[in-house]
């Protein structure tokens, strides 16, 4: 099978692209420099002109933060690029796989969002991506749809590399503990994704980690299991702060915990636990 990965430079599409040429897959990924997505027209192109029998969009405008402020970049990558990549597959009957984000929720919920919950998503990201799942549905009813969490990978930036280079420098790290979600690793979506691709599954599908943590619960399981692997840990101490104690320009969801019932069923085994994903990224890193 020929694949066509986009952000294969990415943290999820790097990875995907290892798994997929393990897999004997053939394997085309591009990058910003190849097709950037600020211009979709010659994304549009690029794409239509490789006519991989999959398509699978890991490009994104994932800067949240930054996205309050760059409102217009964030809806050409996330909306009208995402819109083109679609249009290219369409126009010559290829498959697509589009990646978003349990961002599209508001967070109210007190029990895990599933694929049907309703949207409300709360800051420029996250409606950059709502309105790209909306975009890509109406030009493809058929292509497949998969929203994940917490994103962490030994490719790219992410909260791991982040609390293990501060663990480092500090004796004290603050991490919020009042939003709730599901850290999901790399290696684990990118089997799930394949896994789907390989029963040419469409429609929309929640994938995570299983397992539930808070951002600070997250970050002392993070240095807890460093320190068992030996990595370099200076911090003694990681203490719980509410997010009004760490202002972000974006509003985030206090819960987007993802229902898993769905895609448990399509791939017949158990989804590791979010701490065992971790050490095997952990391990992934030292390597
Ligand atoms: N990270 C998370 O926690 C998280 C959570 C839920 C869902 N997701 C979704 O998962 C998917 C993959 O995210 P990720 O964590 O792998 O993000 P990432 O590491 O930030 O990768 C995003 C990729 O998109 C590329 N990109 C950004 N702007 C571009 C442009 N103008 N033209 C071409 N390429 C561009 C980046 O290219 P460069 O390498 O050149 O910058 C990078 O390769 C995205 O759809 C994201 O919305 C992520």
């Amino acid at each position: 099978m020929k694949v066509l990965i986009t952000g294969a430079g990415g943290q999820l599409g790097h990875e995907l692209c290892a798994r997929l040429l393990q897999a004997g897959h053939a394997v085309i990924p591009l990058t910003r420099a190849e097709a950037d997505f600020t211009c979709p027209e010659r994304v549009r192109d690029a794409i239509a002109a490789a006519k991989a029998d999959w398509v699978v969009n890991c490009a994104a405008y994932t800067a949240v933060d930054k996205a309050e402020s760059d409102s217009a970049t964030a809806f050409i990558v996330n909306r009208d690029a995402a819109r083109a990549v679609a249009e290219a597959v369409a126009g010559y009957g290829g498959h697509l796989l589009h990646v978003s984000t349990d961002f599209i929720f508001d967070g109210t919920q007190s029990h895990p969002y599933r694929e049907d919950d309703l949207a409300n998503p709360l800051g420029v990201y996250a409606h950059s991506k709502w309105a790209g799942e909306q975009a890509v549905r109406e030009l493809m009813p058929e292509a497949l749809i998969v929203r994940t969490a917490w994103v962490h990978g030994a490719q790219g930036n992410n909260f791991v590399k982040t609390m293990l280079r501060l663990a480092a420098e500090r004796d004290e790290l603050r991490v919020v503990d009042d939003q709730i979600g599901s850290p999901s690793w790399t290696g684990d979506i990118a089997d799930a994704l394949i896994a789907l691709i390989q029963q040419d599954a469409h429609g929309c599908f929640h994938f995570t980690n299983e397992g539930v943590a808070s951002w600070y619960d997250f970050a002392v399981a993070i240095i807890a299991e460093a320190r068992v692997l030996g990595f370099p840990i200076k911090a003694q101490r990681v203490t719980p702060i509410p997010t009004s104690g760490y202002p972000t320009p974006a509003r985030r969801p206090a819960y987007s915990v993802l229902d898993k019932q769905k895609i448990r069923a399509a791939l017949g085994r158990p989804i590791p636990h979010w701490r065992e994903a971790l050490v095997s990224m952990l391990r992934e890193l030292q390597t």
